[in-house]
């Protein structure tokens, strides 16, 4: 059995040089739990951080060794060892703090979704490529251990032509953890299954229509947005590929799956973050082809999890565009790709049609 064909290549790759130093703006729940936890297995260079709420910064510094604490961000970007600005804020505030740090000549990394509409992303998109500086953004499902996994099999050929693919989540997620999303009237697509069309994306390129259908649950109270939806992306050959999200799913018969059905062949898998978010458990996968050894069924042992190691994916990436003067897996331009079928997502919904992703343009918001 060949060994070429058997490696998963799902590990980040991390680039030569790792030792630039890194800026933190916002510090609440997903910095602390999954990307200063990963940047301290990764040993990076983490020189500062500032939070509107400063006593938030002072605790995440102490907690992680982070030797300077600003007040304010003007600061922070006037420390001229700091290379990279990782944004972590609510998404309508990343663009001023985006504009700010871009002016000041830092890479980015920002958090997703780029921001909380269309035009205010494109103008981030445009004021990185203005200022020459590298805009990442944090799509890191792409690394998620399972969906990567499938990636390399579906490269390799394992199971030919991908004519049906799927993620289906029906979870109970303790939307607790981000109280400013209560108030969003966009939700489940916008912040959640982003993540889905973004790595279906990644693996399967582009689609051209996009269907989506939202709803509420009753047990959801004051949270104003959908929490249960169901996108389908048509593709230019026969490729659907469907997402299911249900966030309010109480029993004990919760799920996260993906699945890809290729003419030679099937891979299915679990998303494990989604069984207990945030801790999760590891990915898995399993899968069978044709093509290579009908005769078998394949199943990985993944080392791992979404989070926090996945985060590590992004970064290294940025990393890797600074020092090649390349460009970054999740690109800022990239990721307006992933934002425009967002767009159609709520186009659809409240248009109860299906939409051509040539209706979403990602234009830049006057300045
Ligand atoms: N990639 C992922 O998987 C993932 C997961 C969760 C959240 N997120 C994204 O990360 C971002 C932050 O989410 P979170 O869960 O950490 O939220 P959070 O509410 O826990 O933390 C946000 C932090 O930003 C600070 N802040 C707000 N405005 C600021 C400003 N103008 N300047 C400096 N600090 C400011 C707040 O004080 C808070 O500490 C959001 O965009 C969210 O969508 C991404």
């Amino acid at each position: 059995m060949s060994d070429e064909l058997l490696d998963l290549d799902y590990k980040p790759h991390m680039p030569p040089k790792t030792d630039y130093g890194i800026g933190i703006v916002g510090c609440g729940g997903i910095v602390q739990y999954a990307v200063l936890p990963t940047y301290k297995k990764h040993g990076l260079n983490v020189l500062a951080c500032h939070d509107i709420n400063h006593a938030t910064a002072e605790s995440v510094a102490a907690e992680f060794d982070i030797p300077n604490v600003y007040e304010n961000l003007e600061e922070l970007l006037a420390n001229p060892a700091i290379e990279i600005v990782e944004i972590s804020v609510p998404p309508r505030y990343q663009l001023e703090i985006a504009r700010t740090c871009i002016a000041a000549g830092k890479h980015l990394l920002c958090q997703k979704p780029l921001a909380d509409t269309l035009p205010h992303a494109a103008e981030i998109v445009r004021l990185a490529r203005e200022g020459s500086v590298k805009l990442a953004v944090n799509q890191q499902l792409r690394w998620g251990q399972g969906l990567r996994a499938a990636k390399t099999l579906i490269r390799k050929g394992w199971i030919g032509q991908v004519v049906d693919a799927s993620i289906q989540v029906s979870v109970n997620t303790p939307w607790q953890m981000w109280p400013w999303l209560a108030i969003s009237p966009r939700l489940e697509v916008q912040y959640h299954s982003i993540h889905y069309i973004d790595a279906m994306r990644s693996i399967l390129g582009d689609p051209i229509w996009i269907t989506s259908r939202h709803a509420r649950n009753p047990l959801q109270g004051e949270i104003v947005g959908e929490t249960k939806t169901i996108t389908v992306m048509d593709y230019d050959t026969d490729l659907q590929v469907l997402i299911a999200d249900n966030h309010y799913n109480h029993s004990d018969d919760y799920f996260a799956v993906f699945r890809f059905i290729g003419t030679e062949g099937h891979i299915t898998g679990t998303l494990g973050a989604m069984y207990n978010y945030p801790d999760g458990r590891p990915d898995t996968l399993q899968w069978s082809s044709t093509r290579y050894y009908p005769e078998k069924r394949f199943e990985a042992k993944l080392e791992g999890k979404w989070i926090p190691d996945a985060f590590i994916g992004p970064t290294a990436s940025l990393m890797q565009a600074i020092q090649e003067d390349g460009v970054p897996e999740t690109d800022g331009h990239d990721n307006l790709q992933t934002l425009r079928v967002v767009e159609a997502a709520y186009q659809s919904a409240a248009e109860n049609r299906s939409v051509n992703i040539d209706e979403c343009q990602a234009v830049p918001c006057p300045d």
